[in-house]
C-alpha cells in the first residue's frame, strides 16, 4: 500500500500524488495544484491552527483522547510522584534525558542557582510600576527588560552563550516573580537563597517575613515542586507557539519569554486559574450552581477550568492536582470553595452539554484552590504557571532555533478586502 495521497482537482481534472510522512502531508506540496501557470497554487486554510503541525518535536507528547501526557517519554504521573525536583524535570525537558547518576544534576542545579540573583537596577525598574500593577505584567516586563543587561544574548547560535541565557532565565524567573509580589505588597525584596531547593527558595522569596531563616513546610514545598513539574511543558500550546514564533526571528530569548508570558496570561490559557477562583467566589454557594450551569449551557458564560483544545478526556494534570488538594489542605486547612468546585465537577461530568462536548476539568480547575490556601494573592496565580513553563518554553525555543527546517514563522492569508483602488482626496469623499 503506497504511503501517498492522491488528490484530483475537479477544476482541471488533474491528479496529484502527495507523499504521506508521519501521518501528515506537506502544505507546500499543495502549491503545485494550480488551475494555470499564473495561479499561486492551493493553500490549506486553518484558522487557529486546529489541524496543522508546524514543528517536529521530541519534547512532549499528549494523547488528548486517552488523557496521556509524557515529557521526553516519561508519564507525567511518574514524574510528579517520583521526582519532586523541578530542576530535574527542567533538565529532562532541556537535555532530553534524566540527569545521569554522578554530579550532573548537582552541577545543573548550580548552573541555574548561581544565576538567581538579578542586577540591582531591576529593583529600581520595578519600583516604577504602580503599587497595584498586576504581577504578571511586572513579570513579563522585567523579563523583557533583562535582555538590556546581557548584550551577548543575541548570539543565539553560540551554544555556550545560548545555554548561559537559558540558565539565567530559569534562575531569575522565581526572583522576578518574588520581587513582583513584594512590590505589590510593599514588602522588602528578599534575595535568593542558593542553599534551598528551587521551589523552597521561591517560597522563601514570597513568604519570608521576620524570621532569620524561613523554612517552608515540607508538604507545601513538595506540593509546589509537583505543581511546577505539572506546569513545566505542554507541547504546542498558545504560549509555546508564540515562544517559537518570536524565536524564529532570531531575537534574544528574554524577549521571546516576555512574549510567551503575554500569551499565557489570557483567561483562555494560563490566566484561567485566576478566573476559576473569581468564578467560584461569584457562585458563592452550592445552591447557586444550577443557575450558574444554566447560564453556561445558554452560552452566556464559560465554566472556567473546563475544556481543552487537545484533551477530550480528563486532563491528567487535573487528576494529580485534585489528589494534591488533600495533602495540602491537611496542612493549611480546607479551602471552603472546594465544595463548590467538586459539585460543579460532579454536575458537569453528568450533564449532556459537557459530555457531548467532551469538557473535563483542566489543569487550572483545582490549582487555584491550592494556591489560595498556600497564601498566594489571586493575581499571582498566572505567574505561578509562568515560572515553571519557562523550562518548557526554553526547551522548545532551543529545539526550534536549531531545527534546520525551520525558517521565520510567516503564515499566509486569504485576502478578501478591496482590490487596488486610487486614493480619494478628503474633500471629494462621500459620507
Ligand atoms: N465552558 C462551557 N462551554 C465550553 C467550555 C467551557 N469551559 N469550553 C468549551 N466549551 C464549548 C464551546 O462553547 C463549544 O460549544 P459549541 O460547540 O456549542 O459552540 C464547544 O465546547 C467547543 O469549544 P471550543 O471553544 O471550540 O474549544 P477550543 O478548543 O477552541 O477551546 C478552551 C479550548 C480551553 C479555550 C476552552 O475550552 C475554554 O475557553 N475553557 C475555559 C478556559 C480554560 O479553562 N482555559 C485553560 C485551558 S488549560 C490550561 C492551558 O494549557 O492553557
Amino acid at each position: 500500500m503506497p504511503n501517498t495521497l492522491t488528490i484530483t482537482d475537479n477544476r482541471t481534472g488533474k491528479s496529484y500524488e502527495l507523499p504521506i510522512e508521519n501521518n501528515t502531508i506537506r502544505s507546500l506540496d499543495l502549491r503545485k495544484i494550480k488551475v494555470n501557470e499564473d495561479d499561486f497554487g492551493l493553500m490549506p486554510y486553518d484558522p487557529s491552527l486546529m489541524n496543522t503541525a508546524s514543528v517536529v518535536s521530541k519534547i512532549t507528547f499528549i494523547d488528548g483522547d486517552k488523557g496521556i501526557l509524557l515529557y521526553r517519554g516519561y508519564p507525567i504521573e511518574q514524574l510528579a510522584e517520583q521526582s519532586w525536583s523541578f530542576l530535574e524535570v527542567a533538565y529532562l525537558l532541556i537535555n532530553g534525558e534524566l540527569p545521569p547518576t554522578g554530579d550532573a544534576l548537582a552541577s545543573f542545579q548550580e548552573d541555574v542557582k548561581k544565576h538567581m540573583f538579578v542586577h540591582e537596577n531591576i529593583k529600581k525598574f520595578m519600583n516604577g510600576f504602580r503599587y497595584d500593577a498586576h504581577p504578571m505584567a511586572i513579570f513579563m516586563s522585567t523579563m523583557g527588560a533583562l535582555s538590556t543587561f546581557y548584550p551577548d544574548t543575541r548570539k543565539i547560535f553560540d551554544p555556550e552563550i545560548r545555554r548561559l541565557q537559558m540558565w539565567r532565565i530559569l534562575g531569575k524567573a522565581p526572583t522576578l516573580a518574588g520581587y513582583a509580589c513584594r512590590h505589590r505588597e510593599g514588602l522588602p525584596y528578599i534575595y535568593p537563597d542558593m542553599e534551598m531547593t528551587y521551589t523552597g527558595n521561591f517560597l522563601n522569596m514570597m513568604f519570608q517575613r521576620t524570621e532569620k531563616k524561613y523554612h517552608p513546610h515540607p508538604v507545601i514545598e513538595k506540593a509546589m515542586s509537583i505543581l511546577f513539574i505539572l506546569h513545566a511543558d505542554h507541547e504546542q500550546n498558545c504560549s509555546t507557539n508564540v515562544m517559537r514564533s518570536i524565536g524564529s526571528s532570531h531575537v534574544d530569548p528574554y524577549s521571546a519569554v516576555a512574549g510567551a508570558t503575554a500569551a499565557l496570561w489570557g483567561p483562555l490559557h494560563g490566566g484561567a486559574n485566576e478566573a476559576v477562583i473569581h468564578m467560584l467566589k461569584e457562585i458563592g454557594n452550592v445552591k447557586n450552581i444550577p443557575d450558574f450551569i444554566k447560564g453556561v449551557k445558554e452560552g452566556k458564560r464559560k465554566l472556567m477550568g473546563f475544556g481543552h483544545r487537545v484533551y477530550k478526556n480528563y486532563d491528567p494534570r487535573a487528576k494529580i492536582i485534585k489528589q494534591l488538594t488533600q495533602e495540602v489542605f491537611e496542612v493549611t486547612g480546607a479551602n471552603p470553595k472546594m465544595e463548590i468546585a467538586m459539585e460543579l465537577e460532579k454536575i458537569a461530568l453528568n450533564d449532556e452539554y459537557f459530555i457531548s462536548r467532551k469538557l473535563y476539568p483542566n489543569v487550572d480547575f483545582y490549582s487555584g484552590l491550592i494556591y489560595e490556601m498556600m497564601g498566594f494573592a489571586l493575581e499571582f496565580y498566572p505567574v505561578l504557571f509562568a515560572i515553571p513553563r519557562v523550562a518548557g518554553w526554553l526547551a522548545q525555543w532551543e529545539e526550534h532555533v536549531l531545527d534546520a527546517e525551520q525558517k521565520i514563522t510567516r503564515p499566509r492569508q486569504i485576502y478578501l478586502g478591496h482590490e487596488r483602488r486610487d486614493y480619494v482626496p478628503r474633500k471629494e469623499r462621500k459620507g
